[in-house]
């Protein structure tokens, strides 16, 4: 049979049927597995023989997830874990030790910069920052004992879009490991493997939850790589619960229709914005005024589900702004069915100071806005007024 499409594939990947033929995958909410004899107990904890044992380390429905993700991806390999961040720290604390040097992009996740700026350090990990369009200073970055180069694109908050063929191929001939955040994209908008990373890393909690229901992470990859990660994590315990992996792969059966509403929507709030006597910028993936137009559309399907814009005024008039909004919800998350208005500067990228905030183009005008599933004419109308009644 020729290999399923995208869409098939996220709904017909899924465990074997039991004796009682349900047709919707049963959720195997257990701690641990029997084996019927000691011998075969003795055989699977020595991995001669396949089965699962602990739900720290394998359980049907986290099969299911990582196995879905990896067709959905083009990956070899995959795991998943607690939450996003899990398979960030896991992805960079697995694969690089004490005298080895991370390259990442400058506009990336909060979380992940303390990371990056204060646990490794800790363990003789040094870290360069490379502007995402400073194409000679990618070249520059890379030294001898550079292991791992990581990034997201497009970015967060800013949305960003970082040149994959590009990058991937001074990883190469530098021997370094190359891992993308795709939480942003999503495997339906984007494929990283595609354009040489070695990793692609997820939080779950987004778009593949989609409802703001569930933290989740994954990574996905290179067979070596992923193993080593594996080890990892079934050693230091930060694997997803049976429950969350159940949530999340039924969510993945929709990722599809879901993304094309978010991304139609987005499309439609980029535009009015841009029109806005009120806005001094909007930045959107597929937005014609987008310098990076042409690279986004090489690289993503389309343009996502996340607007940013440039609010006139100053960071009072900010406040004003998110206060006056009423459908839209005031939370730091992405990726839900419900339109989310985030402020990084005093939110996601809050332990930053302004002038590292001013280096990755968080002003305090900037505004995210992860676009939901309502009607597009309701979150229109919310933003308008609101823009109006914080006027002046
Ligand atoms: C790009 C990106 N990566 C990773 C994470 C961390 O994910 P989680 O909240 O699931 O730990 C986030 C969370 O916002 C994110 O935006």
């Amino acid at each position: 049979m020729q290999e399923l499409n995208f869409e098939t594939q996220a709904i017909r990947t899924q465990l074997e049927q039991t004796a009682h033929k349900e047709h919707s995958v049963p959720l195997f909410l257990t701690s641990s597995f029997t084996f019927d004899t000691a011998e075969e107990g003795a055989q699977l904890f020595k991995g001669e023989v396949e089965g699962n044992l602990y739900s720290r380390f394998s359980n049907p429905n986290t099969q299911e997830l990582s196995d879905k993700l990896c067709l959905m991806e083009k990956t070899e390999a995959g795991i998943v874990t607690s939450s996003g961040m899990a398979a960030v720290f896991t992805s960079m604390a697995a694969l690089l030790k004490a005298g080895d040097h991370i390259i990442s992009c400058r506009s990336i996740f909060g979380n992940t910069s303390y990371i990056l700026d204060h646990l490794l350090p800790n363990w003789g990990i040094d870290v360069t920052y490379v502007d995402i369009h400073d194409m000679d200073g990618w070249e520059a970055a890379f030294r001898t004992n550079s292991k791992m180069l990581y990034l997201e694109t497009p970015s967060n908050p800013n949305l960003q879009i970082a040149d994959m063929k590009y990058i991937s191929s001074l990883c190469k001939s530098n021997d370094v490991i190359f891992s993308v955040d795709n939480c942003f994209a999503t495997p339906y908008l984007q494929k990283p493997s595609l354009f040489g990373a070695d990793l692609v890393i997820h939080s779950a909690t987004k778009y593949i939850d989609g409802q703001g229901r569930v933290l989740g992470g994954a990574i996905l990859g290179k067979k070596d790589l992923v193993d080593i990660c594996y080890d990892f994590v079934r050693r230091t315990g930060a694997a997803l619960s049976p429950f969350n992996a159940w949530i999340l792969s039924k969510s993945l059966e929709t990722l599809s229709i879901r993304m094309d509403r978010h991304c139609s929507n987005a499309v439609t709030l980029a535009e009015f914005l841009s029109g806005h006597s009120e806005i001094e910028k909007v930045i959107y993936p597929h937005h014609r005024d987008n310098p990076q137009l042409a690279l986004a559309k090489a690289q993503m399907s389309q343009g996502g589900g996340l607007v940013g814009c440039e609010l006139k005024g100053d960071s009072q008039r900010g406040a004003k702004f998110l206060n006056a909004l009423k459908l839209h919800s005031k939370t730091a998350n992405l990726g839900d069915t419900r339109s989310i208005a985030t402020h990084p500067a005093t939110t996601t990228h809050s332990k930053l100071s302004s002038e590292q905030q001013l280096k990755v183009d968080i002003t305090p005008g900037y505004f995210r806005f992860s676009v939901g599933l309502e009607h597009i004419d309701d979150i229109l109308q919310d933003v308008e007024q609101a823009l109006d009644t914080s006027k002046g």
